[in-house]
């Protein structure tokens, strides 16, 4: 059987214009700029507009990638979209994507896999490219958590912001540098109950009680979370690295997700890193799920920070507890 390869041929981001920053926060909860600074590293976030869902941003993202990838709607082979804030529980987000996009008859669908949405669709993506099947894929990392977030819980509250990142995975010719060198998803579905959004799911249908309790906004225990999110994330880069035989001084570039500046430093030191090669862009975004790291490699390249043929090693951990990274050739 011949064996293609995949490599990433555009990026794209669709931001909201609305920004929420530590000192809007201070006068919602009993914070400080300087705690939210220096336990999270995070500034300020951006907040969806009230009539904007994850579709929306998502088209955007979707449409800034297909530009830079030269590549026109109908090239595409199939739509995925990793989110854990669809616009509805049905029909999925990369449909409406699809009809925003103005294609028809190829395959979309979401994937639910929490922060590392969009390592796990960017791995679904490869095996489709690598065994011939496809030749473009739109993989999109998309969430709006502000939507869900309890502006009363000062635990939660000030991590969260909306953004999408999109990224076009392409059939690799023979001659190009570029590939996904290798990907890793996993599962410990036994820490499930550390992050979740209770209410509004087949467990806990909506009622005025489990609205009136805020049921419908996210529940995390942060602590464990932080710890499991070190854990999990340096134990993925260490199997892909070893896997091609490979250590931190080959990577020019580490973007992990971007939860806590403190889980970044201390992914960094377990790794051996050096902190320079770690981008970061925590401050301006807070957490946005799984848009995360398809936004930080979208700036990054269109700064010319990354560049063509650089190693990049993307890592995340979130909900489920899910984890995943990607080892890239630009
Ligand atoms: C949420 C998080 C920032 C909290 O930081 P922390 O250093 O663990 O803080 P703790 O939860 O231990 O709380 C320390 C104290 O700060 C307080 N505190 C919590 N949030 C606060 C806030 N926004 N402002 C001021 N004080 C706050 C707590 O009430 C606690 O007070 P106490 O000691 O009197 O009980 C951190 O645990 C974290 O980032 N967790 C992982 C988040 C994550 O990765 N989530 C998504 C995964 S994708």
């Amino acid at each position: 059987m011949v064996r293609y390869y995949a490599k990433i041929s555009g990026t794209g981001r669709g931001i909201p214009e609305k920004i929420l920053n530590n000192f809007d926060l201070e006068k919602m909860v009993e914070t400080s700029d300087e705690w939210i600074k220096t336990r999270t590293g995070m500034s300020e976030r951006r907040v969806a507009a009230d009539d904007k869902a994850c579709s929306d941003y998502a088209t955007i993202a979707a449409e800034h990638a297909l530009q830079s990838a030269g590549l026109a709607a109908r090239d595409l082979d199939m739509i995925i979209v990793g989110t854990v804030t669809a616009d509805y529980a049905f029909p999925s987000t990369a449909c409406i994507v699809q009809r925003n996009l103005g294609v028809k008859n190829i395959p979309a669908f979401d994937v639910s896999a929490g922060c590392p949405g969009w390592i796990y669709t960017s791995n679904i993506a490869k095996q489709y490219i690598e065994n011939g099947i496809n030749r473009h894929i739109m993989v999109i990392g998309a969430d709006m958590l502000t939507k869900i977030t309890n502006y009363k819980d000062r635990n939660t509250c000030i991590l969260f912001g909306d953004a999408a990142g999109a990224t076009i995975i392409s059939r690799a010719s023979d001659i190009d540098i570029s590939r996904i060198i290798d990907a890793d998803i996993s599962a410990d579905g036994s820490n499930w109950d550390l992050l979740v959004q209770p209410g509004g799911g087949s467990r806990m249908p909506a009622s005025y009680k489990s609205v009136r309790e805020r049921q419908h906004t996210v529940y995390m225990e942060g602590n464990k979370v932080f710890k499991l999110a070190v854990k999990s994330m340096f134990s993925s880069c260490e199997k892909v690295l070893k896997r091609n035989n490979l250590d931190t001084n080959s990577i020019d570039w580490v973007i992990p997700h971007q939860a806590n500046m403190r889980i970044i430093e201390a992914l960094g030191k377990k790794l051996k890193l050096d902190i320079s090669k770690i981008i970061v862009n925590i401050e301006k975004y807070g957490n946005t799920s799984a848009a995360t790291i398809p936004v930080a490699l979208d700036e990054s390249m269109r700064s010319g920070k990354i560049r063509h043929g650089d190693i990049v090693l993307m890592t995340s951990f979130g909900a489920g507890m899910t984890s995943g990274s990607l080892l890239v050739r630009i």
